[in-house]
């Protein structure tokens, strides 16, 4: 079989045709030429390393509002010393031509520089939401993602932001941060987006080898037994969480982190789920940090 002459017969894949910009200056310049003419932005805030969960999200978008920009920004501030901030894949490359069925318009792609200039010294606290949960084993996470969700909002200026329950706890930290600071964005989530087993796509994944791959499995199989637990009739969150801890148990390599039931609104924990409730679980399935959750619905 003659190889190159089957290359030459491939068609090249399309290539991104909307704009990149990597400087506040030109994000304004293109965004603001959108809003003269009346378009509702749309706004997705990623780090890169774009998955069918992301893409959602622009699609969303891209639905709700004429003018859609994504920003990809590894942002240094929410990574933790001994976290994964070096090692995060990045490929611009490749996350721009994931973007191309999806016809954005615009992609943001400061260098850090351009978001932390000398002498940054200023950041978002939000209180109570952020000291439970990924707060507790992760902190100053939230301090990061705040403040670079807040200076993100202040560069692109949306009308909508939409982002993944997957990280839930974060899309609790944005709400109260927009009300608190009057930041006036319609703040969208929409549905974790899983792979056919159920496992929750994250850009995390890709440092899974294939036994770990399978060994994940276990943070969406607890979550599944709560809300079985919970259709039965079963309120007492003692009794569901011994039931969720016990199958992590039963993985040897996977290390829980924490499994909660609590508030959606405010996430305190909660001792009997009579109301709706969201299980949520963190695990380090080998170095490999995953989180998923799921909205648990009393039958009555
Ligand atoms: O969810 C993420 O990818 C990040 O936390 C975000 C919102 C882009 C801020 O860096």
């Amino acid at each position: 079989m003659n190889l190159s002459l089957g290359l030459q017969q491939c068609s090249a894949p399309a290539t991104f045709t909307g704009k990149v910009v990597t400087t506040r200056v030109e994000l304004r310049s293109a965004v603001s030429a959108a809003r003269r003419a009346g378009q509702r932005i749309g706004f997705v805030p990623t780090m890169g390393a774009l998955h069918a969960g992301h893409l959602s999200l622009v699609e969303t978008s891209r639905a709700e509002c004429p003018y859609t920009v994504v920003s990809i920004f590894v942002n240094p501030t929410q990574f933790g010393p001994q976290e994964d901030f070096l090692r995060y894949p990045r490929d611009l490359q490749a996350d721009l031509q994931k973007l191309v069925p999806l016809s954005v318009d615009l992609v943001y792609a400061p260098p850090v520089e351009e978001m932390y200039g000398p002498g940054f010294g200023t950041f978002v606290d939000v209180a109570a939401v952020t000291s439970v949960l990924e707060g507790a084993f992760r902190p100053g996470h939230f301090r990061g993602v705040a403040t670079v969700v807040l200076k993100l909002f202040q560069q692109v200026a949306p009308d909508v932001a939409y982002f993944g329950q997957k990280d839930y706890q974060q899309t609790v930290v944005i709400r109260r941060m927009v009300e608190d600071l009057d930041l006036g964005v319609k703040i969208v989530v929409c549905p974790t987006v899983r792979e056919p087993d159920g496992l929750a796509l994250s850009s995390r994944n890709v440092y899974l080898s294939p036994e770990e791959r399978q060994q994940a499995l276990v943070l969406w199989r607890s979550l599944q037994l709560a809300h079985r637990l919970v259709s039965e009739g079963e309120q007492r969150a003692s009794v569901i969480l011994g039931a969720m801890r016990g199958l992590f148990a039963a993985e040897p390599d996977v290390r829980l982190q924490y499994a909660a039931l609590v508030d959606p609104d405010n996430l305190a924990d909660v001792p009997l789920v009579t109301a709706p409730t969201l299980a949520a679980v963190a695990a380090f399935v080998g170095t490999t940090r995953l989180i998923d959750n799921r909205l648990l619905a009393p039958n009555s």
